[in-house]
């Protein structure tokens, strides 16, 4: 999961009338609130730098108006850039031809949206058929292909109903169907999951990491929920006010939240079924004690060091290697919630 598939480099996006005459400004510092309020001109991305790991689970985190939908978009460049570059698969998507472009969009990118996008007229089979007949399958292999998909996200038998005739929970699963059947390599969710019942919401979570262990695909997930972003995300990159605050692996942003903003994400998450050992673990010594894996998570990894004589264990890694041990004062210490007032908590100001 190290090799990046998509590259997103100094990317710049502003909205408004002339916005080359504005991105010095931007470049030199200034905030969205004054390029507003002073040149008329509204800040959308500032300075995005993202690698995004080929099959792996890419979250974009932010509040309403962060620029997270500005962003996904431009993957697939149905936004242009006021200045940047994007690469997919080393291949610059600003560079594109419209047919090349088309054709990106057609093979390479598929996109799931919040409010799922279905063509109300076309019942379910015809929808996630439409991508395949728009690639020119033949209509008789676009129908057994839209049935095996159907079958997959767990919506056999539904194929001539019309979406209105379906939960939210399952549109989105027709929805997320259509993504996969044209083959796609890369999946863009923008809130693809956030108009949905926390329930349901949850099964499509699941759906989507049961499908992930099989297809790995390289995916980017946007959502404003850090339990989802925890959930599912292998990387997490933060956006503020169009800049990313702080972006890479979930459990370092819970530890080592770079600012208040992302302080006031973690602070509330439940951190005993979060947290892993391996990430609070110190000690690189056995102790003796059981073995649990780097993996588990505090609440878990409390259980056992509590019921062993030395109230402590070993921690191994996927292969039954110790890699260190942990105490029980540590893992009690790593639920704690952070005080907001505590002194540790300067770093975040
Ligand atoms: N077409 C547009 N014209 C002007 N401003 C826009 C446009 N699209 C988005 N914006 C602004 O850009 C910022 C980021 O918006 P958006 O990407 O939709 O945020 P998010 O998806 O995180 O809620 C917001 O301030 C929004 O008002
Ligand atoms: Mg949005």
């Amino acid at each position: 999961m190290t090799e990046s598939k998509i590259h997103i480099e100094n990317l710049y996006k502003i909205f408004g009338k002339n916005p080359k005459s504005v991105l010095d400004f931007v470049k030199d510092g200034m905030s969205k609130q004054e390029l507003l309020e002073v040149h008329g001109h509204v800040l959308g991305l500032k300075d995005i730098n993202i690698e995004v790991p080929a099959k792996g689970v890419t979250v974009v985190m932010g509040l309403s108006g962060s620029g997270k939908s500005t962003l996904i978009r431009h993957i697939n460049r149905l936004i242009e850039p006021t200045a940047g570059r994007m690469l997919v698969d080393g291949e610059d998507v600003l560079g594109m031809t419209k047919a090349q472009l088309l054709n990106f969009r057609r093979y390479k990118a598929s996109m799931v949206f919040q409010k799922f996008g279905l063509h109300v007229h076309r019942t379910v089979a015809e929808n996630v058929a439409y991508g395949l007949i728009v690639q020119g399958v033949s209509t008789k292999k676009a129908k057994e292909q839209s049935h095996r998909w159907l079958e997959r996200v767990g919506l056999a038998g539904f194929e001539d109903h019309f979406p209105s005739q379906l939960s939210g929970g399952m549109q989105q699963r027709v929805g997320l169907a259509r993504a996969l059947a044209t083959d796609a390599e890369v999946l863009l969710m923008d809130e693809a999951f956030s108009a949905l019942d926390p329930l349901i919401r949850t099964d499509m979570q699941d759906v989507l990491l049961d499908l992930q262990t099989e297809l790995h695909k390289t995916i980017v997930f946007i959502t404003h929920d850090l339990d989802e972003a925890l959930r599912i995300g292998d990387k997490i990159a933060v956006l503020r006010d169009g800049a990313v605050i702080q972006q890479g692996d979930p459990q370092h942003l819970i530890m080592n939240p770079a600012d208040e903003y992302i302080f006031d994400f973690v602070k509330d998450i439940n951190r005993g079924r979060v947290l892993k050992v391996k990430t609070i673990m110190t000690s690189d010594h056995a102790v003796d004690g059981p073995e649990i894996s780097q993996d588990l998570v505090l609440e878990e990894a409390l259980q056992l060091a509590a019921g062993s004589q030395s109230k402590a264990a070993n921690v191994v890694d996927r292969r039954h290697t110790i890699i260190g041990s942990i105490t029980l004062d540590q893992i009690v210490a790593g639920l704690a919630r952070p005080q907001v007032d505590s002194p540790a908590e300067g770093q975040y100001r």
